[in-house]
C-alpha cells in the first residue's frame, strides 16, 4: 500500500496566516500540521508516500523531511499547480501510485485516539474497494455527509449539503484499490470547479464497494482548516501531551516503534533538536 499526502490547497480560510506559508507547516502545539497526518500513514504501516504541494511550497516539506530515510520512509514530491480538487491527487500521483492500492490523507486532519492503529492496519490490507471513515459532526453541512444503514451500508454521499441527510462527515482519510486512477478519470470538476473526493467515492458506492467504518464518540478527528480549529487542535494536543507525557503524531518515535530506524538513528535526529523534542527522543532511544 503507498500512501499520499495533500497538502496544496488556498488556504483561504486562514488568510493572512497562509498568505505566504503553506498551511500545512503552522504548528499545530509542537510541530508542523504535516506530522499528524504523517503519523497516521506511518501507523497504518504504509512508508512510500507522496506529498503533494503547491510548487511554490515543495523545497520547505524538501527541506523538512528530504528522501524520508532518516525515518525509514521513502518520500517522493510532486507539485499541485492549481488546486483542481482533491480527487485530483490520483491523476497527480498516478506514476507513484503504479499497480498498488493506495492510502490518501488531507494534509490538515488529525485523527486521535485508541484502538486507530488497528483499524488503520485493518484498511491498509484492502485488495477491492474503498474503505471510508464516517465521524458525526455539529456542522456536516460543511463536509461530504454519509449516510448509512444499521449494517454500515451507505446509502448515499453528498458534498456538503444544505439539509445534511445525516450527521456523519467523511473524514480526510481513504484507502482505495487500483481502480482508483480509472474512476479519478472519468470526473468532471464540480460547480466549485473541483474533482470532488465526493464523486469518486460515488463511482464506488455505484459498483457496491465502498465500506465505511464509524470513528465512535471518544475519537478525536479534527479539521485544523480555521483559525478555531487550529487553536482548539493546538490545545487538544497541548492537553494530552502534558497529562500523559506522551507525544500525538512524533513521527520518529512510530518509525522507531515500527522497527524501521535503530537506537542510534533516533538519538542522530534527537541530537537535532537542542529542547523538549530533542528530550523526548532521547529518552525513548534510552527506554
Ligand atoms: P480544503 O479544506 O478543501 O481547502 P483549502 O485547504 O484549500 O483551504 P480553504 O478552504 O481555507 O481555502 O482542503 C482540504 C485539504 O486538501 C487541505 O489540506 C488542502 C488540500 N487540498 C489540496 O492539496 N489540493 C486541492 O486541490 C484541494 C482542494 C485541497
Amino acid at each position: 500500500m503507498k500512501g499520499i499526502i495533500l497538502a496544496g490547497g488556498s488556504g483561504t480560510r486562514l488568510y493572512p496566516a497562509t498568505y505566504s506559508v503553506s498551511k500545512q507547516l503552522l504548528p499545530i502545539y509542537d510541530k508542523p500540521m504535516i506530522y499528524y497526518p504523517l503519523s497516521t500513514l506511518m501507523l497504518a504501516g504504509i512508508s512510500e508516500i507522496l506529498i503533494i504541494s503547491n510548487p511554490e511550497f515543495l523545497p520547505f516539506y524538501k527541506k523538512l523531511f528530504g528522501s524520508g530515510e532518516q525515518l525509514g520512509l521513502s518520500l517522493k514530491y510532486v507539485a499541485q499547480e492549481e488546486p483542481k480538487g482533491i480527487a485530483d491527487a490520483f491523476l497527480l500521483g498516478e506514476p507513484f501510485i503504479g499497480d498498488s492500492p493506495v492510502c490518501l490523507i488531507l494534509g490538515d486532519n488529525l485523527f486521535y485516539g485508541s484502538q486507530f492503529t488497528p483499524k488503520l492496519r485493518r484498511a491498509s490490507n484492502i485488495d477491492s474497494g474503498a474503505i471510508i471513515f464516517a465521524y458525526q459532526v455539529n456542522d456536516p453541512q460543511n463536509y461530504g455527509v454519509v449516510e448509512f444503514d444499521s449494517s454500515l451500508q451507505v446509502v448515499s454521499l453528498e458534498e456538503k449539503p444544505q439539509k445534511p441527510k445525516s450527521k456523519f462527515a467523511a473524514t480526510g482519510l481513504y484507502f482505495y484499490d487500483n481502480h482508483v486512477i480509472e474512476y479519478a478519470k472519468l470526473l468532471c470538476p464540480s460547480a466549485r470547479g473541483e474533482l470532488e473526493i465526493t464523486d469518486l467515492n460515488k463511482e464506488y458506492l455505484k459498483r457496491k464497494k465502498l465500506e465505511v467504518q464509524l470513528l465512535q464518540r471518544g475519537f478525536a478527528w479534527l479539521d485544523t482548516g480555521s483559525h478555531e480549529n487550529l487553536l482548539e487542535s493546538s490545545q487538544f494536543v497541548k492537553t494530552i501531551e502534558h497529562r500523559q507525557g506522551f507525544k500525538i503524531a512524533c513521527i520518529e518515535e512510530i518509525a522507531y516503534r515500527n522497527g524501521w530506524i535503530s537506537n542510534s538513528d533516533l538519538r542522530l535526529i534527537a541530537a537535532k533538536y537542542p529542547n523538549q523534542y530533542g528530550k523526548y527522543l532521547n529518552d525513548i532511544s534510552s527506554e
